[in-house]
C-alpha cells in the first residue's frame, strides 16, 4: 500500500519543520529519507504514523486520507533507533503486544508471532526476556513485533544506527531479504547513512533543511545529481567552482569538455566528479595540481590534490609508488563523468 505526502507541513510552536513535503512511496517500495540531522525526517515519519499533526496538507495511505485518523487506526508498523522493547515482557509477548491489544483472538495471535519471529530469525528466543538479547536480536525482535499486526506499511526510524558496524551491515542484508518476503509492504526508511540508504532504497528522498531536496532512484541520484547538496550527501562528491564555456567549462584557465545541456556561455557553476572517476597521470580533462594528502585505503590510494586553490580527491587503485607530498600531478577524468550543478554552496 502506499503513501503519499500531499504539500505536508508540520511546524513546532510556529517554527516550520517540515515545508510543503510533496511524495509518493509505491504500493511495495522502499523509500529512504536521507538527510542529516535536523532535516525533519524523523517528523515526517511521524506525520505518517500520526504522531504528528501537520499545520496544513494531506497525508494519504492506499490512496485513503488518514490524516484526522489516530496512529492506531492507520495499520502501521514502526521501528524506531532504540529497541523500545518492553525489558519485563518476553519475547513472544513483546511481539503480541500490538495484537492484543487489537484484541485479535488467542490462535491467531500464536500463529502470526510464530510467523513474524521466523521472519526475522528470532524463532529461537521466544521465551527469552530483552536483557537475554544481543542489540542486533533486540532490534530484530523490535522488527518481529512491527511485522505481527500485518502492517499496510512499516515506518524505519535509523533502525541500525544503534549497532555497531559490523551488526548493522549484516542487519542490512536481512532488511534486504526481509522486503524480498513482503514485496507488498512499503517501506519509508528514514536514514543519515548514505551506504543503507544506497543498498536498500529503490528510491531515495533527499532532505535538507525542512525540504525535499532532491528524489530518484540511487543510481539517478549518484550518477546525476542536480545540485550539490545531493550530490555530496549520496556519495562523496568533488564540487569545483567553474565557467560555463563553448564546449564545456574552464577552470583557472584550463578548458574541460563536458556536456553542459545548454547552460548559458560565461555563467558559473559547479562542476561535480566522484572520486573515483578522478585518474592519476595524464588523460583528457587535465587537472594540474599539488598533492596535499595521500591516504592509504587499502585496495585505494586517496589522494587530495590541490587545483588551482580547489581540493580536488581523487581515489585511485592502490598505487606502487605514490606521489609524495608537495609532487606535482596530472589528475583527468572523462568528459562523460562530470556533471554540470547550478553554481551554489555545498555542505560537503
Ligand atoms: N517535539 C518537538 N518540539 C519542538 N521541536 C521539535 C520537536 N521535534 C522535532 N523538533 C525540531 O524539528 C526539527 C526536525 O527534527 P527531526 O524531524 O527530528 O529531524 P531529523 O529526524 O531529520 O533529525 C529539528 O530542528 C528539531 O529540533
Ligand atoms: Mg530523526
Amino acid at each position: 500500500m502506499g503513501i503519499r505526502f500531499d504539500s505536508v507541513t508540520v511546524a513546532y510552536d510556529g517554527n516550520v519543520v517540515l515545508d510543503s513535503l510533496d511524495l509518493t512511496v509505491e504500493p511495495g517500495e522502499v523509500m529512504a529519507l536521507l538527510g542529516p540531522s535536523g532535516s525533519g525526517k524523523t517528523t515526517a515519519l511521524r506525520a505518517v504514523a500520526g504522531f504528528v499533526r501537520p499545520a496544513s496538507g494531506r497525508v494519504y495511505l492506499g490512496g485513503e486520507d488518514v490524516t484526522d485518523l489516530p496512529p492506531y487506526r492507520r495499520g502501521i508498523g514502526m521501528v524506531v533507533q532504540s529497541y523500545a522493547l518492553f525489558p519485563h515482557l518476553r519475547v513472544d509477548e513483546n511481539v503480541a503486544f500490538g495484537l492484543k491489544a487489537r484484541r485479535t483472538p488467542k490462535g491467531e495471535i500464536r500463529q502470526r508471532v510464530a510467523e513474524a519471529l521466523e521472519l526475522t530469525g528470532m524463532a529461537g528466543y521466544a521465551r527469552r526476556h530483552p536483557r537475554e538479547l544481543s542489540g542486533g536480536q533486540q532490534q530484530r525482535v523490535a522488527i518481529a513485533r512491527a511485522l505481527a499486526i500485518r502492517p499496510r506499511v512499516l515506518l524505519l526510524d535509523e533502525p541500525l544506527s544503534a549497532l555497531d558496524a559490523r551488526l548493522r551491515s549484516g542487519m542490512l542484508t536481512e532488511l534486504a531479504r526481509l522486503h524480498r518476503e513482503l514485496p507488498d509492504v512499503s517501506m519509508l526508511y528514514v536514514t543519515h547513512d548514505q551506504v543503507e540508504a544506497l543498498t536498500l532504497a529503490d528510491r531515495i528522498a533527499v532532505m535538507d533543511s525542512a525540504r525535499l531536496r532532491a528524489c530518484g532512484t540511487p543510481r539517478e541520484l549518484y550518477r546525476a545529481p542536480t545540485d550539490a547538496f545531493t550530490a555530496s550527501f549520496v556519495g562523496g562528491a568533488n564540487l569545483v567552482p567553474v565557467t560555463v564555456t563553448a564546449g564545456g567549462v574552464s577552470l583557472a584557465g584550463t578548458e574541460l569538455k563536458l556536456d553542459t545541456a545548454g547552460a548559458a556561455v560565461g555563467a558559473r557553476a559547479t562542476l561535480c566528479v566522484r572520486p573515483h572517476l578522478v585518474g592519476l597521470g595524464e588523460g583528457p580533462n587535465r587537472l594540474p595540481g599539488t598533492v596535499r594528502e595521500i591516504q592509504w585505503r587499502g585496495a585505494t590510494h586517496r589522494l587530495y590534490v590541490e587545483v588551482d586553490g580547489h581540493t580536488v580527491m581523487a581515489d585511485v587503485r592502490e598505487l606502487k609508488a605514490p606521489p609524495a607530498l608537495g609532487d606535482t600531478v596530472d589528475l583527468h577524468f572523462a568528459p562523460d563523468d562530470g556533471v554540470l550543478l547550478p553554481a551554489g554552496v555545498s555542505h560537503g
